[in-house]
């Protein structure tokens, strides 16, 4: 292998069958490799979240191959795509999907609860993650008692805390004004920097593509380099 972390070969998703029958993907070839970032562009329906959940495992194709860490996705079981991602991708959902009862801390230290790893370095990882992300002081608060701009940060603290290979952010500033959305950009990538995770962001935000490095173009199920 060269290095890649994850790859799809000419992978195909279709949800349903017969009139429900959508191709979300089509034939998507992409490669991605820990220190890079890969930004995948395209409009709402395009097929960026089914690309990505193909890449992080929680979608098989329906025709072609994924594979992470060199292994064909298809041959692994339920289970041990499970332990993958939560070992080895750290997802920043379109939802945030934090749980409302956790504090920011809990919900940063949670994927180490679900692996079995709350191991004393981890959990001060947690914490300084907390920190790293500019909420210090609100470690106690819970999700609705943040901002929305402040849940992203705890998502984004969460995806990293099992410093995973893969980051997966599918349009982590959705829901910012452009300032506070460059500047969880740029947090997300220095972190992920620092661990030499790869990192796969979606968006559909034409002007963030300046500031992507490798930019592939979603239309349609269809990526084309852009
Ligand atoms: N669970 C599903 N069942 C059936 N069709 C789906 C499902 N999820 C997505 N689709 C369809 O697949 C296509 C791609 O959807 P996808 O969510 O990947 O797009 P997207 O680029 O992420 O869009 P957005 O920017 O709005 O998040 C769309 O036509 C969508 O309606
Ligand atoms: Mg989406």
């Amino acid at each position: 292998m060269s290095g890649g972390v994850a790859r799809l070969d000419s992978a195909t998703l279709v949800y349903g069958a017969g009139e429900r029958r959508v191709t979300a993907v089509s034939g998507a070839t992409v490669e991605v490799a820990g220190g890079k970032v890969v930004g995948i562009v395209g409009p709402s329906g395009s097929g960026k979240t089914t690309l990505m959940s193909m890449l992080g495992t929680l979608l098989l194709p329906t025709s072609g191959a994924a594979y992470f860490d060199g292994r064909d996705v298809s041959t692994l079981s339920v289970a041990q795509r499970r332990a993958l991602r939560l070992g080895r991708v750290g997802f920043v959902f379109q939802q945030l999907r934090l749980m409302q009862k956790l504090s920011a801390l809990e919900n940063v230290r949670l994927p180490l609860v679900l692996a079995g790893r709350e191991d004393g370095e981890r959990l001060r990882r947690a914490s300084e993650l907390v920190k790293a992300v500019g909420l210090e002081g609100k470690e106690g608060r819970r999700p609705g008692e943040l901002s929305v701009g402040e849940q992203q940060r705890v998502a984004v603290a969460r995806a990293l805390v099992n410093s995973p290979a893969l980051v997966l952010a599918d349009e982590p500033t959705s829901q910012l004004d452009s300032a506070s959305g460059q500047s969880v950009l740029e947090l997300l990538e220095g972190l992920c920097a620092e661990i030499g995770a790869a990192v796969v962001i979606s968006t559909h935000d034409q002007k963030m593509r300046e500031r992507l490095g490798e930019v592939y173009e979603m239309r349609d199920g269809v990526l084309s380099q852009g």
